[in-house]
């Protein structure tokens, strides 16, 4: 198989056949690898983040080291925050923490829109630096948090269990749940352009906390905000739209757009693809704890998972969610072989 011009996975997002099924990781670079843990030790996540060369050199390193089918910039979806006002900070325990969430309609008033040319220019840097290093070898994916997921981060200070405090804005005061949702799709957009326009060829938007919502709020409270993004953001460049614990919201996430949506393991993988229909592509959804079984039990699982595309064209596989910090490389490298063998016409 040919590591030159691998484009299977833009392909795939325009559902055209591929010769196998592209493979990529969501969190794929990170602390399962010993070459990131050791920067880890140096540097902290923020300074890997505004540090291009560094942020460059990990971005490669799944690329290198997995042989993944694309590679994500290295970044977070909270980056963009700390250009809207937001005091963001990363502990080693607990994750993000937010040091002044926002609560009032006065904190939503006072949030800046970004730009990204003056807020994040050392992500647009990092792209730049990165498709000059994989010299057209693989696409690059940019990403962005959706609005809801933001707000939750905004609104709670880090993440959440039951997401009472930004469910309580929601229906309180629908008006600044309006005004804070506004200003996030006017980010979002502008990140992602910016992403585009520095040069990723591919962008996902994730939504990983909606699934606390129903399908009547997700409706009502989210829809018409995802779309709008998808809506300005045309068809430059493929996207893909990911939640987890997203089953009954499957068709209204394909109703908010995206090329192609991605789904978690909490669901069969056939299923999920009747829910939202085969004129979009679909990517997912292995369990990420798989990835600790005994590799003739992650073959399995992988072609359990390729069965269930039945060889429709538009099928990017991927873990249902992020790759855990304790994961064995030797059964990630597994895992992506695999589905490069199975797969293969
Ligand atoms: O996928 C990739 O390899 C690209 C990089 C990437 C990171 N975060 C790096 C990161 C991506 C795509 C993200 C997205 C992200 N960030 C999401 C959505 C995806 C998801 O997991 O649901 C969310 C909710 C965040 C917010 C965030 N950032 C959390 C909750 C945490 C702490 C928990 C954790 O996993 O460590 C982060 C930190 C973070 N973002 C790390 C990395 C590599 C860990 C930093 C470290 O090494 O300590």
């Amino acid at each position: 198989m040919s590591r030159e011009n691998r484009y299977h996975l833009l392909a795939a997002c325009r559902r055209e056949s591929v010769d196998f099924t592209p493979v990529w990781l969501m969190r794929q670079a990170g602390r399962y690898m010993k070459e990131y843990r050791a920067l880890k030790a140096k540097y902290s996540f923020l300074e890997m983040c505004k540090t291009p060369e560094l942020a460059t050199q990990i971005t490669l390193m799944p690329v290198d080291q997995v042989g993944v089918d694309g590679a994500i910039i290295f970044a977070d979806i909270l980056l963009p925050l700390e250009g809207m006002g937001i005091d963001l900070r990363f502990s080693e325990v607990g994750g993000p923490k937010i040091h002044n969430p926002v609560r009032s309609e006065r904190d939503i008033e006072k949030l800046r829109i970004i730009d990204p040319d003056e807020d994040v220019p050392f992500l647009l840097e990092a792209i730049r630096q990165v498709r000059r290093e994989l010299e057209g070898r693989l696409p690059l994916i940019g990403f962005s948090g959706a609005p809801f997921t933001l707000a939750s981060y905004l609104i709670e200070g880090g993440y959440s269990k039951n997401f009472i405090r930004t469910k309580k804005l929601m229906y309180q005061n629908p008006r600044s749940w309006q005004m804070l949702m506004d200003k996030l799709v006017s980010v979002v957009v502008l990140y992602v352009r910016g992403q585009i326009g520095a040069g990723v060829q591919a962008f996902q938007l994730f939504d990983s906390w909606v699934g606390c919502l129903g399908p009547t709020d997700y409706e009502t409270f989210v829809l018409p905000y995802s779309q709008r993004i998808f809506q300005e953001l045309g068809d430059e460049v493929p996207s893909i739209h990911f939640a987890t614990n997203s089953s009954t919201l499957l068709p209204l996430m394909r109703q908010a757009g995206g090329d192609v949506i991605g789904v978690d393991w909490r669901i069969h993988l056939g299923e999920a693809w009747e829910k939202i229909g085969y004129d979009a592509g679909i990517q997912g959804n292995l369990d990420p704890t798989v990835l600790f079984a005994p590799p003739q039990r992650i073959r399995e699982a992988v072609r359990a998972i390729l069965n269930a595309a039945e060889n429709r064209p538009g099928h990017i596989f991927n873990l249902g969610h992020g790759v855990l910090p304790e994961t064995p490389i030797d059964h990630v490298r597994l895992m992506v072989d695999a589905v490069h063998e199975m797969s293969q016409q």
